[in-house]
């Protein structure tokens, strides 16, 4: 049972970590012929991250960016949550405030990488000849499974 609190909330930590990373990184699909990626702010080639994104003002990409921010809050205000019940909550309850909010993250996170995947993944509006996803895309989509199945644990597992 502590063994599996434990790795939940290790796990849950590297999630957090792992959304913020994949959120400021602007490594959301990269190119394979010229030295360039971009991410949710930039556009970065070889001489740094500081080419304007031509799609910058589009809704599509500012509702990805809200929810990849909300996604970061809520995973951090889940953690905060199930330490807090680790500690306050009485013996043989569930952690549902924590797995509630957890799913909440879980759901921001599948509208914002659904949107950027339907709208961008593909390399839209990048002048690369030929993409690929980047890192920040990947460990989306795993922190995606991760906050799911962290978030039904909370809701499953009862306090000893
Ligand atoms: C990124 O910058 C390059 C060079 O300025 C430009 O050709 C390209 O279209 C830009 N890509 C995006 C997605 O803004």
């Amino acid at each position: 049972m502590l063994v599996l609190l434990a790795s939940i909330f290790v796990v849950h930590i590297a999630t957090c970590i792992m959304l913020f990373v994949s959120t400021i990184a602007n490594v959301w699909v990269v190119s394979d012929d010229i030295h360039g990626s971009v991410g949710l702010w930039k556009n970065c080639t070889i001489g740094g991250c500081d080419n304007v994104l031509s799609y910058a003002s589009e809704d599509a990409l500012k509702a990805v960016q809200a929810f990849m921010i909300l996604s970061i809050i809520f995973s951090v205000i889940s953690l905060v949550v199930f330490v807090f019940q680790l500690f306050t909550m009485e013996k043989g309850n569930r952690f549902f405030l924590s797995g509630a909010t957890m799913l909440v993250c879980w759901l921001c996170i599948m509208v914002g990488v659904s949107i950027y995947t339907h709208h961008y993944a593909g390399g839209y509006g990048t002048s690369y000849f030929k993409s690929h996803h980047g890192y920040s895309f990947i460990l989306t989509w795993i922190c995606f499974c991760f906050s799911f199945i962290i978030g039904v644990l909370y809701l499953v597992l009862r306090k000893k």
